[in-house]
């Protein structure tokens, strides 16, 4: 436009101008670059996420099957059998467990204790493994016992715990130790009560 004038405006005036249309230029270039970062790091941040999605491994979950403690009394050390499943849900990664360990615990105090259920293994994707045990136990509380036998009801706590690593595709990550822990109830007969089976257990990593 300044260049249809008749005569050139004032040489400060145009200098003025120019300046003015020079910072526009650069301060749009500047938005233009700041923007093009802006895209590149939400579109980084969206791989990377997906990536993630696909690669978190989810966690591995046990349920109580079977759990009976026969022939329980006061007088006598008990001995527990259970079944736990141990599901991976995971569709593209399996799991390397080390040995399991099994303790039983009644009030608070452990009453059985096996150092390898089961020796080291590895899991598949979407595998359900069984893990069986049979531990025989110290005695218990004889008062307590005598109280919840009355009741009708016994509580016991059954507690794995393992090392288990994941593997995505040929990719381990590092060991996490694993622990999980199961309540259950079995009426006076030792026998796993109806409201315990199948009650998914606590896991936590430590
Ligand atoms: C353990 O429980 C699972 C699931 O209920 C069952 O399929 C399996 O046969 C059981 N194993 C034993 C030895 O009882
Ligand atoms: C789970 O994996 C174990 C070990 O590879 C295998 O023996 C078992 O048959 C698998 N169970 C199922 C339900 O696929």
């Amino acid at each position: 436009m300044s260049s249809l004038r008749p005569s050139p405006p004032q040489p400060s005036h145009h200098h003025l101008r120019t300046w003015r249309v020079r910072e526009s230029l650069t301060t749009r270039t500047a938005k233009l670059l700041c923007s093009f970062f802006l895209f590149l790091l939400l579109a980084a941040g969206v791989i990377l996420f997906v990536l993630w999605l696909s690669v978190h491994p989810h966690r591995p979950r046990f349920h109580v099957s079977s759990f009976s403690a026969p022939g329980l009394s006061p007088a006598a050390g008990t001995a527990f059998s259970f079944n736990v499943s141990d599901r991976n849900p995971n569709r593209n990664i399996g799991i390397f467990y080390d040995a399991v360990a099994g303790s039983v615990f009644y009030r608070g105090n452990r009453v059985g204790f096996e150092p390898e259920l089961v020796g080291p293994f590895y899991q598949p994707p979407k595998n359900t493994t069984a893990i069986l045990g049979e531990v025989s136990g110290a005695s218990l509380s004889p008062e307590e016992l005598a109280v919840d036998l009355q009741s009708g009801r016994v509580g016991f706590r059954l507690e794995l715990r393992s090392t288990i690593r994941f593997r995505v595709s040929t990719w381990d990550t590092h060991r996490h130790r694993l622990h999980v822990a199961c309540d259950v109830e079995v009426g006076p007969d030792g026998a796993l009560l109806e409201v315990s089976r199948s009650r998914r257990c606590s896991i936590y990593f430590f």
